[in-house]
């Protein structure tokens, strides 16, 4: 139908007869001329209508908004003055000999180059959303990501395999998706939350090297870097250490960025404790543009009558530290109020805070602040000098148990921080085996169930589960988790030992995960790996502040598809079918 897309042509074609097809994007009557700005794929080329061909022109002024539209013509300069420096066509124009409309269409529910559009509005006509130049770079860069590293794990002999999307539970910690049977009544098969279960019955097959770019499901609090259904390029080895696996996995995302983006990533990355982590920026994955970091005050505080910072001082497991707000003292009282509002999200009970004014005066003259004349000379001091605080700068405080101050002045840090810098990725490691629930009281894995523990902490496990150190890596790129993985656990006994120590009975084990325990038994290598998010990997490298923005039939935070509405009722007869009844409070009207 045509001989070009219309986005490819410039100069080079000049006076070349061509065949273009697209949508009109915008038409513009200019006194006896018509422009049409013709879209395909590629971009945009201007198309200009004469009056001379009077068959033609006609056909142009009735074209509206997204008609599907066949046009031959001659390519020719455009005047003098007139180019256009933002498109790559802006050279030339499409002098129009021919016109043939393929389609018409409706007035669209918006202007395709609407930059303000409501997000319900975009989902709900998500097809046309899509024909946006810029989501139609954002899905043509997702393939190119999948295809690039695609390209490198087939270069290092992985193999794709495919798992099943009808199974049981996995363990990574969300609510399942569940889906009835028909054949079994009362029983369901659930979503996998990932393929992490059948990677490590892979290995135990002996295929040494498998990956999938593959569909997850959680049914989790959605974000801006969360959905219900998500895509992960899930990659799991045999006979590797987790050195290895983390220079082979940090090796294909230095070679994604280099030939998608042209951006050279650092060799090797930075590794950083989690326990550093969480100490120096409240946060197992730290955006490092930001360079502000907390600093801890909490044995000095142990020293003071001021309440507020003496009580989580003293408190077992209770944290004090200030973050140095440099040249921040021109913050106004409502700044401060905003930002006080803010920590209280994350369960902090107020923001202490001081305006260095004048450094030399430990004392109500020369620093501004609530609590100044609670805390002595000394102390003053000791404070400015571990935070390098001088004249101008406003240094903030957080006083409570150590999650609730890492999650508040983490997350402070991050909203009064400048980035600096384009990519800063770093490799988080030596991650506790548990994390206590308060609410449940028992020992949760931080990862999963089946990561390993670091050699030598074997004991610990039992004795003090809280100081075992696990064999796992989360790779960070500026603030984003965007991988993760571990080395697993091959060996029966001490996958026993870990069910025990996270409350999971002989019994329980057996129901839910007996199909691997019995695997472990016959013969499993060694074997790790880990899992990109790839929503997460491009969201970041097109610059989206949603996964949403990068996912071609995404869910609201409300995890609804607002374009084919689901999830929706469904007929009484298939309810049936499934041996279902819904409880009455429950039934959605239709
Ligand atoms: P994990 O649960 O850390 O590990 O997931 C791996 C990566 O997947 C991405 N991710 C998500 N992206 C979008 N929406 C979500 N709801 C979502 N949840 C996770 C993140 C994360 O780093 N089986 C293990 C991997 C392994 O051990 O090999 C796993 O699933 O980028
Ligand atoms: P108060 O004694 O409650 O009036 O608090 C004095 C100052 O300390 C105020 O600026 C509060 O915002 C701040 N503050 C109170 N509780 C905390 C806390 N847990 N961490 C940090 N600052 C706090």
């Amino acid at each position: 139908m045509r001989t070009h897309y219309c986005g490819v042509l410039n100069r080079t074609h000049l006076d070349q007869t061509v065949t273009v097809t697209g949508w009109a994007h915008r038409r513009r009557d200019h006194g006896g001329v018509i422009f049409i700005d013709l879209r395909d794929r590629e971009g945009l080329l201007q198309v200009v209508f004469d009056p001379d061909r009077a068959e033609t022109f006609h056909v142009a002024e009735e074209v509206r908004s997204e008609f599907v539209l066949r046009i031959s013509g001659k390519i020719r300069l455009r005047p003098e003055g007139t180019h256009n420096t933002q498109l790559a066509t802006g050279e030339i124009e499409l002098l129009a000999h021919e016109i043939e409309v393929l389609n018409t269409s409706a007035t669209p529910p918006f202007q395709i180059d609407d930059e303000n559009l409501s997000e319900n509005i975009r989902l709900t006509y998500r097809y046309l959303d899509l024909r946006r130049p810029v989501m139609q770079a954002n899905m043509r860069l997702r393939y190119r990501v999948s295809k690039s590293l695609r390209d490198f794990l087939d270069s290092q002999g992985f193999m794709e395999i495919e798992t099943p999307m009808l199974t049981r539970s996995t363990p990574e910690g969300a609510r399942d998706y569940l889906v009835p049977s028909r054949v079994h009544a009362g029983h369901f098969y659930a979503l996998p939350q990932s393929p992490q279960l059948f990677k490590q019955l892979l290995m135990v097959s002996g295929f040494d090297r498998y990956f999938q770019i593959t569909k997850c499901f959680r049914d989790e609090d959605l974000r801006a870097d969360r959905q219900p259904e998500f895509t992960q390029v899930d990659i799991e080895t045999s006979f590797m250490n987790e050195d290895q696996i983390m220079d082979l996995t940090e090796t294909m995302i230095r070679q994604l960025f280099s030939q998608v983006m042209n951006v050279e990533l650092p060799q090797p990355f930075p590794r950083m404790s989690y326990a550093e982590a969480m100490h120096r920026y409240g946060s197992d994955k730290p955006d490092l543009r930001i360079s502000l970091e907390l600093v801890d005050l909490t044995d000095l505080m142990k020293t003071v009558e001021f309440k507020v910072f003496r009580s989580a001082a003293d408190m077992n497991g209770g944290r004090v530290v200030a973050l140095k707000l440099p040249g921040g003292a021109g913050q106004s009282r409502k700044d401060i109020d905003d930002l006080t509002e803010f920590v209280k999200i994350y369960g902090a009970k107020g923001l202490a805070w001081i305006k260095v004014n004048d450094a030399n005066q430990l004392n109500e003259s020369g620093l501004q602040s609530p609590v100044v004349k609670f805390l002595p000379e000394a102390v003053l001091g000791e404070i400015l000098s571990r935070t390098g605080a001088g004249n101008g700068d406003l240094i903030f405080f957080g006083a409570d148990k150590e999650k609730i101050v890492n999650d508040a002045m983490g997350a402070l840090r991050l909203r009064v921080g400048k980035p600096e810098g384009a990519w800063r990725p770093l490799w988080v490691v030596d991650f506790p085996m548990f994390e206590y629930n308060e609410d449940e009281k028992r020992w949760d894995a931080l990862h999963h169930p089946f990561t390993a523990p670091k050699v030598g902490h074997e004991a610990l496990l039992g004795s003090d589960p809280g100081r075992a150190i696990s064999r796992a890596y989360d790779m960070v790129l500026n603030g984003w988790e965007v991988g993760g993985g571990s080395v697993r656990i091959h060996q029966q006994a001490i996958q026993d030992i870990v069910f025990r120590a996270l409350g999971i009975s002989e019994t329980q084990a057996r129901e839910k995960f007996g199909f691997l325990l019995d695997a472990l038994q016959f013969g499993a290598p060694p074997h790790g790996g880990l899992a990109f998010g790839l929503d997460r990997l491009v969201a970041l490298m097109s610059g989206s502040e949603s996964i949403r923005d990068v996912i071609a039939f995404p869910k609201t935070q409300r995890a609804n598809d607002l374009m084919v509405q689901a999830p929706n009722h469904v007929d009484e007869k298939q309810l049936r079918e499934l041996h279902i009844r819904l409880r009455q409070t429950e039934v959605a009207k239709p």
